[in-house]
């Protein structure tokens, strides 16, 4: 019979987070969800049941290339039908071989990831390459006080209604949001506990709806970074951690010594959102055995003062720890510039080359899901790939982005807005890849200038990611607009529907998300289901009887 390596329970329930309490959609009743540790190179299952009584939902595994099961990659109309209330679906997780480290899962639907996501470990097949004695996750989210369907539908509605800034920044679940005072019963700091002497390998997981938080610790100034995204990296230092909503960074981290300790055990953990309008300031302790507690409270004015330049961070920095195949410009088969603008239209939009998606816009009956369509209905389900070469890089018909198996893409993602905010400012943008991951070039102010970036690129080589950040730039153009760039190279080699988007949950809502169908027929319909009838049909086995 069929055991899963793990069973996913989804439900919405009131939860107290961020000193107040929110009917939450949650894994296995807690927020963050369970850890899950799966090895690589072998394929998990996973069992998620729908156990809410209204919404629908699915799981995505972050980070992870799925590579031969796009049909589990948890995108809702892309890759498979939403799982209904009541009913399950069994995920195939593929780690490969070479995908040991940190990544989260959460749900794919509304903003149901606020809330709905957990640590997702591909543990290492043999020793790792860096020594350490323990690990820690520090996973952030975002605490909102509203229901996800009070922010959802105002992102959506006419007039538009922004969902607010972000209320607090959790550690593991718990912070503090503004207007509330820890030490006050269960009104507490986030804590992560360590012991003098040791070395820890700590996984940072930015898992927030929104926010871009900049992490430092008092006394405590170095983080090496030792992976991005899920691939190993040579040592790289920073004296304060930045996450964007998707990003993971595997740090290294040494304790201080019982000598270097010595009366003191408690060291404030500050955090800061930025590139937003609003800046909180987020607080918890980072607390050494065997002593004292004495930080209960955040203080009045952050002790650390943090850098407001977020485009310098640890860009041009992060190199493989192993040989990663990046494709030279010569390489590059196509080139293709993707503009990313704000267009308020009878409500408020984000547009990618002229493209709004979110997973109400498929254009098949009844939002049939694009890989769904393609099993069905064969090759006249994949994209025109003539029509898309001349419409900016996507297919009206399908509103896909088609690509061939073989190809090496270069994008350039510009970020552009107005000055004037009521003609469509600019924001930052964690851009995020399923599927096979990219090679990530660089970023800047103003143009690309590939000359320029090749001179930055000459000795160096870039590692693999799956989100980095178009900025809020502070290059200002003739015509008056805000100008700056982020550039990937991606070679094409997993044929499915894969989504690239702005991991902002209020930006994909308001349509900032593509679907690429990369593939011919014949390469997609190689890689089927296991249980292709139930996939077909639904997210999974209707009646709970599956024989996998
Ligand atoms: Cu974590 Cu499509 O995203
Ligand atoms: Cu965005």
């Amino acid at each position: 019979s069929f055991h899963p390596d793990y069973i996913l329970r989804i439900t919405y329930q009131n939860i107290s987070q961020g000193c107040q309490s929110r009917t939450s959609v949650v894994v296995n009743g807690t927020s963050p969800g369970p850890e899950l540790r799966i090895p690589a190179g072998r394929t998990s299952w996973i069992r998620v049941y729908n156990d809410m009584e209204q919404d629908n939902t699915t799981i995505h595994w972050h980070g992870l290339a799925q590579r031969m099961a796009p049909f589990a990659d948890g995108t809702p109309t892309a890759s498979q039908w939403p799982i209904p209330p009541k009913r399950y679906f069994d995920y195939e997780v593929r780690p490969l071989k070479d995908e040991a480290g940190t990544y989260f899962y959460h749900s794919h639907v509304g903003f149901q990831a606020v809330s709905c996501a957990g640590p997702l470990i591909v543990e290492d097949a043999g020793p790792p390459p860096y020594d350490y004695d323990e690990e820690r996750i520090v996973m952030l989210t975002d605490y909102f006080n509203k229901t996800d369907h009070t922010i959802e539908s105002g992102l959506v509605g006419v007039p538009f209604t922004w969902s607010g800034e972000t209320n607090a920044v959790l550690i593991n679940g718990v912070g503090v949001s503004i207007g509330e005072k820890a030490g006050n019963g269960s009104c507490q700091l986030p804590v992560i506990n360590v012991d003098p002497g040791k070395t820890y390998r700590m996984r940072f997981i930015g898992a927030t709806a929104l926010s871009m938080t900049q992490f430092a610790i008092v006394g405590h100034d170095n983080f090496t970074i030792v992976e991005a995204d899920g691939h190993y990296t040579q040592p790289h230092s920073e004296k304060f951690m930045q996450l964007s909503t998707g990003q993971r960074f595997d740090v290294i981290f040494k304790a201080k010594s019982q000598e270097e300790l010595g009366n003191t055990t408690d060291y404030l953990i500050q955090m800061q959102t930025k590139d937003r309008p609003a800046v909180y300031n987020g607080y918890g302790v980072l607390r050494y055995s065997g002593g004292q507690s004495s930080i209960t409270t955040g203080p009045a004015k952050p002790p650390i003062t943090l850098t407001n330049a977020t485009y310098n961070w640890a860009e041009y920095a992060f190199e493989p720890l192993y040989p990663n195949d990046f494709p030279t410009a010569a390489e590059v088969t196509r080139h293709l510039e993707i503009d990313s603008r704000q267009v308020l239209t009878h409500t408020d939009i984000w547009r990618m080359n002229g493209l709004q998606w979110n997973e109400t816009s498929s254009p098949y009956p009844g939002d049939t899901p694009y890989l769904v369509q393609i099993y069905e209905k064969g090759p006249s389900a994949i994209p025109n790939y003539t029509a898309a070469l001349a419409n900016e890089g996507w297919d009206p018909y399908t509103l896909t982005f088609p690509a061939k198996i073989g190809e090496v893409i270069e994008i350039i993602w510009y970020n552009t807005g107005s000055l004037v905010m009521n003609n469509g400012g600019q924001d930052y943008h964690p851009f995020h890849a399923h599927g096979g991951h990219y090679y990530d070039i660089g970023s800047g102010n103003g143009t690309y200038n590939a000359t320029e970036n090749e001179q930055k690129l000459e000795g160096f080589n870039p590692v693999l990611r799956d989100t980095t950040n178009l900025y809020r730039y502070t290059s200002v153009t003739t015509a008056g607009n805000k100008l700056g760039w982020r550039g990937w190279r991606i070679r094409v080699t997993d044929p499915g529907v894969w989504m690239i988007h702005c991991h902002i949950l209020q930006h994909m809502i308001m349509g900032m998300q593509s679907v690429w169908v990369m593939g011919d027929f014949a390469q997609v319909a190689n890689v089927p289901p296991t249980d292709i009838q139930d996939y077909l049909v639904y997210g999974g086995d209707v009646n709970g009887n599956d024989t996998h």
